[in-house]
Parts: structure tokens; sequence; C-alpha cells
């Protein structure tokens, strides 16, 4: 599970109904393991598409979506070697501590609070309650970038080969997106893939792909 993972597509093409448009057209691209890569295009252009194929959410209509280095076909059995930040707030009710634990439920104290350094969540040291301190369902007193950055927390507290964000710092000033990513990066053996509209993202990735929308 901890080698580093990548991920191929081969003349993958996708279509979410027969007949429909296609979303991907005879698409080839490896994530090559233990880069990271900015993936960038229009909306609609398929990135989030890209991600359920990756997560095997969704089977190619064509071609094969291909993982590790026996470049096995993707299969539900292979979801464990990715973590996935979706856009929006996915803190559940509790404390900052309950929400991090769901990430690696057996965590030492240490261990948290390093990922919180990691993901630029220094605030929660600062706060009166600390690790305590309640975040509700949809954010509650955390503002929408401090509550991504505890879901980034999480994510790395899971430890994945693959790590997923898709728009996963939309919130963030560009200076804390910008200490993020590289501290995500230093973690040079993970798989990084960051969906992202800010260009300037691209600027910290080894890779960028640009997803074209076909008519
Ligand atoms: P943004 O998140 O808006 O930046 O777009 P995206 O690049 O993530 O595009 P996405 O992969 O969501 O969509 C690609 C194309 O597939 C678009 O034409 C969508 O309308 C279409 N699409 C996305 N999800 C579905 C779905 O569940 N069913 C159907 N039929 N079409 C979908
Ligand atoms: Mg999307």
């Amino acid at each position: 599970l901890h080698a580093p993972c990548g991920v191929e597509f081969e003349g993958v093409t996708f279509r979410y109904e027969p007949g429909g448009r296609d979303v991907f057209k005879n698409f080839s691209h490896t994530f090559r393991p233990g880069t990271s890569t900015a993936v960038i295009g229009e909306t609609g252009a398929g990135k989030t598409t890209l991600v359920r194929l990756m997560l095997a959410l969704l089977r190619p209509t064509e071609g094969r979506v291909a993982i590790g280095e026996t470049r096995q076909e993707l299969t539900n059995l292979h979801r464990c070697n990715f973590v996935y930040v979706p856009q929006g707030n996915t803190l559940m009710s509790g404390t900052v501590r309950e929400n991090l634990l769901l990430g690696k439920p057996d965590a030492t104290d240490e261990e948290l609070r390093e990922a919180l350094r990691k993901s630029c969540c220094e605030f929660v040291f600062e706060m009166a309650d600390g690790m305590g301190t309640l975040c509700s369902e949809h954010g509650g007193g955390l503002s929408e970038g401090q509550a991504q950055r505890i879901a980034i927390a999480r994510a790395l507290l899971r430890d994945r080969p693959i790590m997923l964000f898709d728009e996963a710092t939309s919130a963030l000033d560009p200076d804390t997106e910008c200490r993020l990513l590289e501290n995500i990066r230093l973690m040079s053996d993970k798989t990084l893939i960051f969906i992202t509209h800010r260009m300037a993202v691209c600027d910290y990735c080894d890779d960028v792909l640009k997803l074209e929308k076909h008519i």
C-alpha cells in the first residue's frame, strides 16, 4: 500500500449515456508515481469524471484505466490506494480531533499535530479548545478555508499513495495555498493530483494536464 503508485489511462473513451457526448475520446495519460499533476480545463471538460474513473466509480466505455507497477485494470479493490478530498465542506459534526481520527483512528496527538502543521492549520493551536474545538457538519464556527485545511489534514493522516484533490484549496488565500501545496509536495513519494481553476497551482506541479471539451 505504501509503494509509490501511478495511474495510467490507455485509449479511454467515456460517455455517460449510449449515444451521448464523449467526455473522453481515445484519451491516454500517465500520472507517474511520485509526481504531482495539476489538472485544468473549463467547466464540463471532464475533471470530475476523470476522478470518478480513477476511483472506479465509473468504467471506461472503451480503453482501460490501470494502476501500479503491474498496471492492473482498476477495480473497486484499488480504491484503497486513493484518498480523495472533494470540493466543499466534508467535516462531520464533532471536534477537530474526532474529524482527524477518521483519517487514522489510532493516531497519536503528535501525529495529529504534525498533520495540522503540514496542512497549514496552525490556527487550531491558537483556539481556546485546540483540537477539542467543535466543527459542525457544515463548517460551523470555522471558515470555509479552515474547514478545507482540516479536511486535508485528515486526508494526510489516511496516508495513501495517491492523493486526489478536487478544488480542495479553492477557499484559501493564495499565500496559504502555495505554502500548503509545497508542504504536500515535500511528501515526494505520493502521487498528487490537483484539480484546480487556479493557474498558480500549475507552478507547484511537475506536470500539467489540460482537459479539452469535445463537442
Ligand atoms: P466543473 O466541475 O464544472 O469544472 O466541470 P468538470 O470538468 O468537473 O466536468 P464533469 O466531469 O463534471 O462533466 C463532464 C461532462 O459530463 C459535462 O458535459 C457534464 O454535463 C457531464 N456529466 C457529468 N456528470 C454527469 C452525470 O452524472 N450524468 C450525465 N449524463 N452526464 C454527466
Ligand atoms: Mg468538477
